[in-house]
């Protein structure tokens, strides 16, 4: 069992990694005598029961909300509070998070909005999940005209990765969440990335004990640059790194349509492109980059069909975005990302022309 902090003074928080995490951690987790599970209606059958058994002590409720990225909404979020103010559950309620990212995501924002704040607790059940969303207190739904747009920064009391959750993960889900853990290797970790080169071979067999590592490394990854930047004002810009692109491949496509990690496996893919347009990043670099996303069987080109105003009319909405700059994570190197904004708007105008075409 691995065991670590996010270091956030007062709203530090463990994370839990391996098999069996929950029964031993949940309950004591857990300050109040109410809690309510948040899942979905793929996640509910396998591993709602096994939460719900640790917390018969308390008074507690479960919400299965549909699954995908489309619900994402606060349509979908309304159903939470519904629940919760039916059963007249207090400020001393702890919301728990059993899912994927989307989960996370809504019921973390839940959790910071319910009677202004109250507690949760993270279970990631897609690799994902559990390698990003779960960790950081980024919480939100999305908006038609933009992805995550509307959220709060809200911690989690503890996040629990039951690495025996990722055998029932369907392979597209376990490809997607890959995209993230070549994200930490790619933004500031060269030895991670190439031990993922290495290794690729038995992760994707899904080796519990070589999981258990990369999820490890990409957490301790992300919790160091938390812990630096918690509400994004510098250094956790770079754990954005193909998102802007691919958060308009999502928004462009359809949300649901593309996988989150697709999005953004074809995001990184483009911002190493980008970078070698601007002379950043040599093209053996960009090889390894598109190699290594090709080999995971992640997608490396953009959808066919989604022109350069689109891409630059979605990027420029982007949060990141300042004063019609969208600003840009790139690459010098593997290892080596950094936040660009004064690259000619124009070069990108042409990148997206160039490479759209080429498909
Ligand atoms: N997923 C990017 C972040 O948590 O900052």
């Amino acid at each position: 069992m691995i065991q670590f902090d996010v270091d956030l003074g007062a709203r530090s928080y463990p994370i839990h990694i391996g098999q069996h995490v929950i029964e031993p951690f949940l309950a004591d987790a857990i300050s109040g005598d109410t809690a309510l599970v948040v899942t979905d209606e793929h996640v509910a059958p396998l591993f709602l029961n096994k939460v719900l058994s640790q917390l018969e002590h308390l008074k507690t409720d479960s919400v299965v909300l549909p699954a995908g990225e489309q619900h994402k909404n606060l349509t979908t979020l309304t159903t939470i509070f519904d629940r919760l103010l039916e059963r007249r559950f207090d400020r001393h309620t702890t919301l728990i998070a059993l899912g994927g990212g989307v989960v996370g995501d809504m019921t973390g924002f839940a959790a910071a909005c319910y009677q202004r704040g109250v507690d949760f607790i993270q279970i990631p059940t897609t690799l994902l999940s559990q390698v990003d969303s779960s960790v950081g207190g980024k919480t939100g739904v999305n908006h038609p005209l933009g992805k995550n747009m509307i959220g709060a920064f809200h911690q989690p009391q503890c996040v629990l990765i039951d690495t025996d959750s990722l055998c029932s993960l369907p392979p597209r889900e376990y490809k997607a969440g890959m995209a993230e853990v070549i994200k930490y290797g790619l933004i500031n970790d060269r030895p991670f990335f190439d031990w993922l080169v290495t290794h690729h071979d038995a992760l994707m067999e899904g080796n519990l004990n070589l999981l258990a590592e990369a999820i490890e490394r990409s957490c301790r990854n992300k919790a160091k640059i938390v812990a630096k930047d918690e509400r994004e004002s510098g250094v956790r810009a770079l754990l954005n790194l193909g998102h802007t692109f691919g958060h308009a491949i999502e928004a462009g496509l359809g949300y649901g349509k593309w996988l989150h990690g697709e999005a953004v496996a074809a995001g990184m893919s483009m911002a190493a492109h980008f970078s070698q347009q601007l002379g950043l990043l040599d093209k053996e670099a960009v090889q390894q980059v598109d190699a290594l996303l090709e080999h995971t069987g992640l997608p490396r080109l953009p959808p066919a069909g989604m022109s350069t105003q689109v891409f630059l009319s979605l990027m420029s909405a982007d949060k990141k975005a300042r004063r019609g700059v969208i600003n840009l994570i790139l690459l010098k190197n593997i290892g080596e990302a950094f936040v660009c904004s004064d690259y000619p708007s124009a070069e990108l105008e042409l990148f997206l022309d160039r490479y759209l075409s080429s498909q």
